[in-house]
């Protein structure tokens, strides 16, 4: 059964700056209980504060996501607060990024993995329990479009994101039966702290973003939140184990660019 909209406890990991600063800010917003998790405490008790100023209720949970002492301190809150609706797996990075696969060392790929996929098992596996117990729960997590189409430079992200979205699948199907869905989201060219404007620009012209995103622009951190707010909602209630591109039309464009001059669309190099 879906909860009392007022009593609704909503979970999100990385839940301070970027995206899912934006997540948590939406969700409390709505009157949810945000319970943030995040890395860094500054950002987190900003975001908080902001939160509170605003009308909403948020709790802090500081630490890494990747540690089972954070895993357990979230799963604490969880249960103070008496349920556990909406779990957003969002924290995920490209770094520590070598030049090249090449380049690449089996550190590298291990905190890949700690950061893009395991801590996605180790909390859903926490806080799964409660929502099957209750009949009911909503898993978010964040991939990327790099799941769905290649990037030279990272493809060690990019296998751990894919598996990001093979669980939601596979895990949406267990656990239907349970009113417990689960889903994704995959982002491209978003503005926030990791990826901001300047540096996906990196000297680029300004005023040619229509020639490699088709809506003209890049992502800012609210067009994501919006898409997670709704699968986390109840408009979603037939919504599950789906990733959903949140990407300004790169995906469908896949490769193809409009031309600098302007004459049409390309999907060899080309120079204006
Ligand atoms: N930025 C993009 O264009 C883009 C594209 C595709 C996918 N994504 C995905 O979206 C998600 C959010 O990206 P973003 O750009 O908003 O990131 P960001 O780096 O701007 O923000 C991440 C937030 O998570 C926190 N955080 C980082 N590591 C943490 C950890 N180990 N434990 C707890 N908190 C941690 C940070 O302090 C920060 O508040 C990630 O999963 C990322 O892979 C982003």
């Amino acid at each position: 059964m879906a909860p009392d909209r007022k009593a609704r406890v909503s979970v999100v990991t990385g839940g301070a700056l970027g995206i899912g600063g934006a997540i948590s800010r939406r969700l409390a917003a709505s009157g949810d209980l945000v319970i943030l998790n995040d890395i860094d405490p500054e950002a987190a008790e900003r975001t908080a504060a902001e939160i509170t100023a605003s009308g909403g209720q948020a709790v802090t949970v500081i630490g890494d996501v990747v540690e089972d002492s954070t895993i357990a301190r979230i799963t604490e809150a969880a249960r103070e607060a008496g349920r556990i609706d909406v779990l957003v797996n969002n924290v995920g990075d490209f770094r520590p990024a070598a030049k090249s696969f090449q380049d690449s060392t089996s550190d590298q790929w291990q905190r890949l993995y700690e950061l893009n996929l395991l801590h996605v098992f180790k909390l859903t596996h926490a806080l799964l329990p409660t929502m099957i117990e209750q009949g009911y729960g909503s898993i978010v997590n964040n991939s990327t479009v790099e799941a769905f189409r290649g990037i030279p430079q990272h493809p060690v992200y990019a296998a751990f994101n894919a598996g990001v979205s093979a669980f939601t699948r596979s895990l949406a199907v267990a656990t239907g039966r349970h009113g417990v869905r689960v889903n994704a989201i995959a982002p491209d060219l978003a503005n926030t702290e990791q990826t901001p404007v300047e540096w996906m620009r990196r000297g680029y012209d300004e005023g040619l973003e229509h020639t490699w995103v088709p809506l003209a622009r890049f992502g800012e951190p609210d067009d994501y939140a919006a898409v997670v707010a709704f699968l986390a909602s109840e408009d979603a209630r037939f919504i599950t184990g789906h990733t959903i591109p949140v990407d300004g039309g790169t995906l469908a464009a896949s490769g193809w660019f409009v031309r600098a001059d302007d004459q049409g669309w390309t999907n060899r190099p080309h120079r204006a």
